[in-house]
């Protein structure tokens, strides 16, 4: 099987489906109902986050839609290719890097790569000059005469990523990406990200329980939990259907909180300390003026005015009911595990 350079021939026309599924159910033995019916369309040069808690399902969806197991129940396809009865096509034109770290440590990075190759026939000379193009991509070229074990946590995932793109996939399947990484080599990660889809117009389906993460990278991001897609849209779209603003703002007095309170054209106040208040409204850019307006003609003098729109952390409690920090005390034990690993 010849990879050949699929990257070459591709052209960014965002109406074309590149995956879609039908009631995806998948049952563990035991009952366990890991996803239950997930319906879907992902289009070409897309970013498509699934954002969701430990234990939601977004594993499973990754693993069935790359063919490492099979559904209970629904279809899917990529490219056109069933998951199920054309697995070995779906195989050719999906990269994925999955959840767990999959490099050898006690090979070199360029070694790895080349061994994924091989896997994938792709003659010796090709494979290694693919190996070079992938580790200049995520600036590891310097690196990659190195044995993994010396590499920092960010410079192994930074070769991880790239290792699932050996034989030019026209999509690309992240499973939490950034797990165990600091935030600020969690940011790096995601330029690089975005330098696979715009450079090589791969697609991409990552998975993430970091906010910030889909919040940055994501065209597209469904919500799931307990194995159902709760809410899908783009960020602004979700952010935008919590309908409102808020303008919290400090006064030297209660009495000028209040009087604050008062301003006409809310949809509600509340005060979080008594000379403070933080008042919801429908637009900020469109209230201001009358506000401001408000506070002269009733001589009140504010001390700090701010605002704030709302974050997907209140998208995700007003669509799940609950934080998606509150599952952290896992997340964070599991990303302890993953990062000694990492040191390893
Ligand atoms: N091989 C398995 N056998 C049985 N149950 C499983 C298996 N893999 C996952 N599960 C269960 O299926 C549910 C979904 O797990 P999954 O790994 O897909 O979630 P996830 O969203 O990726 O979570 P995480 O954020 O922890 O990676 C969980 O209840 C999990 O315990
Ligand atoms: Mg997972």
């Amino acid at each position: 099987m010849s990879a050949g350079n699929c990257w070459r021939n591709i052209t960014m026309e965002s109406n074309e489906i590149i995956v879609e599924t039908k009631d995806l159910v998948k049952t563990y033995p035991g009952g366990i109902k890991a996803v239950q019916g997930i319906n879907l369309k992902i289009m070409k040069g897309q970013i498509y986050g699934f954002l969701g808690p430990n234990g939601a399902g977004k594993s499973t969806t990754i693993k069935m839609l790359s063919t490492s197991i099979k559904p209970t129940s629904g279809t899917a396809t990529i490219l056109g290719y069933d998951i199920v009865k054309d697995s070995m096509n779906v195989r050719r034109v999906i990269g994925v890097v999955p959840q767990d770290l999959t490099t050898d440590e006690d090979l070199k990075g360029i070694e790895n790569i080349e061994m994924v190759a091989r896997f994938y026939d792709i003659p010796r000379k090709e494979a290694r000059s693919k190996a070079e193009e992938l580790l200049s991509l995520v600036d590891l070229s310097e690196f990659g005469n190195k044995y993994v074990s010396s590499y920092s946590g960010g410079m192994r995932k930074r070769l991880e990523l790239v290792v699932g793109l050996v034989h030019s996939p026209q999509v690309l399947f992240l499973d939490e990406p950034t797990l165990g990484l600091d935030v600020q080599t969690r940011t790096k990660m995601w330029d690089y990200i975005r330098k696979i889809r715009d450079d090589l117009g791969v697609t991409i389906i990552l998975t993430s329980h970091y906010l910030e993460e889909v919040d940055s990278l994501a065209d597209l991001i469904s919500i799931i939990d307990h194995g159902k897609i709760i809410v899908t849209g783009t960020s602004d779209e979700l952010k935008s259907n919590l309908k409102g603003d808020i303008i919290q703002v400090e006064f030297s007095s209660e009495e000028d909180a209040r009087k604050f309170g008062e301003y006409g054209n809310k949809i509600d106040v509340s005060y979080p300390h008594p000379n403070e208040a933080r008042m919801k409204v429908k637009d900020a850019d469109t209230e201001l003026p009358d506000i401001m307006k408000y506070l002269v003609a009733n001589e009140i003098k504010p001390l700090k005015l701010s605002v704030h729109r709302p974050s997907l952390d209140q998208v995700f409690l007003e669509y799940t009911g609950r934080e998606i920090r509150e599952e952290e005390s896992g997340d964070v034990r599991r990303s302890e595990l993953n990062m000694r690993r990492l040191r390893r």
